[in-house]
């Protein structure tokens, strides 16, 4: 089956970059994304390059050779799901606030709704791609709510989970290691698998491109985060032994990673692991151990976010305790807000649970981010209830310049590993700030001899 229009419904950080490469590779097809968010299908369609919704290195460069051409954002949703023959569900799934499984289960309403959608409106046979991450065995219940049309439509589920990193997101999906995707193993299964292996071929070997039964491919995805996040949460419980021993958690990094078996990645200590993955995916593989009545497995995994909240919490702690136990009224800067570099996105970033910590001590903040826009700041603190937003307000500031942020300033946090913080001139950082000036670095990326000839008190995570 030779596919020549595409609908993706969700023009988020996933969908907005996946569609935008399979277009740009795919000359030949119509790949038109739709959202419900007409704010958000308005900047994909901006102009001005600069204001597309997602920052992602690369990916202007990619909307302006494609957008226009096969790739085209709309709110129109109906007519475009029943024109495209493979239709992406990548709508968000976040953890559960209300009811059973409450802050664990992945909420699947919206994944619902789109299903119940796409069989209101299907007029013809459609191959539906889950995009978004799911539960093992969501395709089964998509598939029930859509054999329920009773129009004769006939629909195949794939699972083809998304592996692209954001601030990666264009290389990963150009130079993708691997692309998974799961179907039905019957004959229109397997037709349907190889429509999607065809897609993907435009750019990547076929020896990259691995298909399975539709449980392994979900659950592949939820495995690969939860490792990844693991590896994050086992060097840094390492990092705190680092400074309680003397040993310096890059150089036992590195010792380890050398070992083939090990590898370097994934092993950079930190202020603590977010993102709108990692811990959603975690929680949602304990909550299917926990339903299973396996306990143990859940216990395991569960670990991993324990390990996760603490280091975010000793990093604020470290800060008040080194600050003669009190940083009530004291200046603190926050150098970075994204949960890593080069991405606007905030989910789960540690420097919000960080801020939370620290304003609670009546510190006051004052935040400086290259890429994240005030206004995200204040939703993202709003969004824990710890104070009123008249509060938030008060106590933190938001400043569009690294050296205002640091003016007055009693201590510098890192909590993004920005490339350009370690290019600033931090002498004139420290010329302006209260004595002794502190700086406290949750990515361990300043060179600690130069700050410290400065005149700067430093502390990196994972150092003594
Ligand atoms: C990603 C992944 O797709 C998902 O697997 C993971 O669970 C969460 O992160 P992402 O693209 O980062 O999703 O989410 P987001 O940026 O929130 O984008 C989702 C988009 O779907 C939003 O723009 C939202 O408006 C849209 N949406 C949601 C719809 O168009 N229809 C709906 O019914 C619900
Ligand atoms: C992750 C997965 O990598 C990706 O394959 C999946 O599709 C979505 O989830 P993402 O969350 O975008 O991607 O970024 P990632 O690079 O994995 O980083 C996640 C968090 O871990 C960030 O906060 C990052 O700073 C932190 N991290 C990562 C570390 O603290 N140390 C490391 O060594 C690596």
């Amino acid at each position: 089956m030779k596919i020549k229009k595409i609908c993706c419904i969700g023009a988020g950080y996933v969908g907005g970059p996946t569609m935008s490469v399979i277009a740009d590779k795919n000359p030949g097809i119509q790949v038109t994304v739709v959202d419900i968010n007409e704010a958000r299908i308005k900047a994909w369609n901006s102009e001005n390059l600069d204001e597309l919704p997602v920052y992602e290195p690369g990916l202007s460069e990619v909307v302006a050779r494609a957008r226009g051409r096969n790739l085209f954002f709309s709110t129109e949703i109906e007519k475009n799901i029943d024109e495209a023959e493979m239709i992406f569900i990548s709508v968000n799934t976040p953890t559960k606030t209300y009811g059973k499984g409450k802050n664990m289960a992945a909420d699947l309403k919206y994944v619902e709704l789109c299903a119940r959608q796409i069989a209101n409106v299907a007029t013809s046979d459609k191959i539906v791609v889950e995009k978004s991450t799911l539960p093992v065995r969501t395709a089964q219940a998509i598939k029930t709510i859509l054999d329920q049309t009773g129009n004769g439509v006939k629909f195949q589920i794939l699972s083809n989970p998304e592996f692209l990193a954001e601030g990666t997101a264009i290389q990963d999906l150009e130079q993708a290691d691997r692309v998974l995707i799961g179907g039905e193993q019957s004959a229109e299964g397997k037709e349907a698998i190889q429509a999607l292996v065809d897609i993907y071929a435009a750019w990547l070997p076929q020896e990259n491109i691995l298909t399975t039964n539709v449980w392994s491919s979900e659950l592949s995805k939820l495995t690969a985060n939860a490792f990844l996040a693991q590896r994050v949460s086992s060097i840094n419980a390492i990092s705190e032994l680092c400074e309680a021993t003397g040993a310096d958690v890059s150089e036992v990094a590195k010792a380890i990673g050398m070992d083939s078996r090990i590898g370097p990645k994934f092993l950079k200590a930190s202020v603590g692991f977010g993102g709108s993955c990692f811990q959603k995916d975690i929680l949602n593989l304990v909550y299917i151990a926990k339903s299973l009545g396996l306990d143990n497995v859940a216990d395991y995994w569960e670990q991993v976010i324990i390990m996760n909240d603490h280091q975010k919490k000793r990093f604020a702690e470290n800060i008040v305790s080194t600050l003669f136990n009190t940083v009530s009224g004291k200046k603190i800067a926050f150098l970075g807000w994204a949960f890593k570099k080069d991405t606007n996105d905030t989910r789960e970033s540690a420097a919000i649970y960080v801020a939370d910590l620290l304003l609670e001590e009546q510190a006051e903040i004052q935040v400086y981010d290259p890429k994240v826009k005030p206004h995200q700041i204040y939703t993202d603190l709003n969004a824990l209830n710890t104070r009123t937003e008249e509060e938030n307000k008060a106590q933190l500031q938001v400043v569009n310049n690294p050296y205002e942020a640091c003016k007055d300033a009693h201590a510098i946090a890192v909590l993004t590993e920005w490339d350009e913080f370690t290019t600033y001139d931090w002498k004139r950082i420290y010329d302006t700030m209260k004595k002794p000036a502190f700086v406290f670095d949750g990515r361990k990326i300043l060179k600690e001899e130069e700050l410290k000839a400065i005149g700067f008190e430093y502390y990196a995570i994972g150092k003594a």
